[in-house]
């Protein structure tokens, strides 16, 4: 729309909102409000100052554009809305695996990782992985031994390494454990230990990130590794304590979401929390489940749409995706990548 037809269309807005016959006919300002606010955009925007002059302080607030948090520098470079430069963030399960692969993803977006992991050592792909990270992209890959059940040590490590850098952006939740059994056989201790691990481990990781987040105010992201098994039961594999574990963390993401998402007057809050839910990765997890239950695997590979398994690196982008600026309206979300395993 050209300038003049922009500012005839604004003029004519304010005249009819100045016009008695409106008033009269409007019973409330919030009445108001809700009429100018169906306007057409560009002259919406022409109007604005025209509108919160007219309308007083409240409706100031109404018709205001909301900031987005997006980095200061968006339009200079490619794809900045992704940058994590500057940023501290957590992967749980990182030694390996899924968890590993996708905080590979974000030191390439220049964030400083640390891998939190029972394992007294990661395995050998965590240190190539370390390699292959070149220096100018500015992030850090580092590992901690911690057992997410351990939830004063699990709170120390995270605190410490909020304290030494001042800052705390995100969490990737992949610590996660699984175990093939009949429900009918399925004993009280093992049932505990499943949850302790994929879902308590996971709640307890995300309060303590979450308390650094707000501590210094970074706002952030978080995302928990579900699993498409969290709504659907996996075809040759009975898994009901795990796969339960996986609903419970698609339910809590939503709750985590509600009470961190909105930023409050004292500049804590802000932060999303989505989950992540796989189809079937070929991981060390899923290679013990091979073995365990001949033919496994090409059920598994005719159950999706590809016809194939994913590899971990196949979830990098969108572990990046949910902890940058990029998801920045998506929250309590579930974000289902399974090669199409649960659409048929
Ligand atoms: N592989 C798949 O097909 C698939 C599909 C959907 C979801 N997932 C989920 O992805 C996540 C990663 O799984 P993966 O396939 O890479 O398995 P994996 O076994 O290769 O990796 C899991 C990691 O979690 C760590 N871990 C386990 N218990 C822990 C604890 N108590 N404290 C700290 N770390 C602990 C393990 O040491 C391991 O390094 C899990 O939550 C899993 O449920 C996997």
């Amino acid at each position: 729309m050209s300038t003049t037809r922009t500012q005839k269309a604004a003029c004519y807005l304010l005249k009819s909102l100045s016009s008695p016959l409106l008033r009269t006919t409007l019973s409330s300002r919030s009445q108001q409000i809700r009429r100018v606010t169906t306007a057409r955009h560009d002259a919406n925007t022409l109007a604005r100052a025209g509108w919160n002059a007219a309308l007083g302080p409240q409706s100031e607030r109404t018709l205001q554009q909301p900031k987005r948090q997006a980095h200061p520098n968006v339009g200079n470079k490619r794809f900045l809305d992704f940058d994590l430069a500057g940023g501290v963030y957590l992967v749980t399960g990182g030694a390996r695996g899924l968890g590993l692969a996708m905080a590979e993803a974000l030191v390439e977006a220049g964030g400083k990782v640390y891998c939190l992991d029972r394992l007294d050592a990661p395995d050998d792909e965590f240190y190539e992985a370390q390699k292959r990270t070149l220096p100018e992209f500015g992030g850090e890959l580092n590992y901690a031994q911690v057992d997410v059940r351990n939830t004063e040590n699990l709170d120390d490590v995270i605190s410490g390494i909020a304290d030494k850098h001042q800052r705390m952006d995100g969490l990737i939740a992949a610590a996660g454990v699984q175990q093939v059994t009949p429900a009918v056989e399925y004993g009280i201790k093992d049932a505990m230990d499943m949850m302790d691990v994929n879902y308590t481990g996971v709640f307890m990781s995300a309060t303590a990130t979450a308390r650094q987040i707000i501590k210094y105010q970074c706002r952030g992201g978080i995302c928990l590794i579900a699993s498409m098994s969290g709504v659907v039961a996996n075809k040759g594999l009975p898994s009901p304590v795990y796969n339960s574990s996986k609903a419970a963390i698609i339910q809590l993401a939503k709750n985590l979401a509600m009470e961190w998402g909105c930023v409050q007057d004292s500049g804590t809050g802000g932060i999303r929390v989505n989950c992540l839910s796989p189809g079937h990765i070929v991981t060390p997890m899923v290679l013990e489940n091979f073995k365990e239950v001949p033919g496994l695997q090409e059920t598994w590979e005719r159950e999706n749409m590809l016809g194939r398994l994913a590899t971990p690196d196949e979830f990098k982008s969108a572990g990046l995706f949910l902890l940058s600026n990029a998801s920045s309206f998506m929250t309590g979300n579930n974000l289902v990548i399974d090669g199409e395993h649960t659409a048929w």
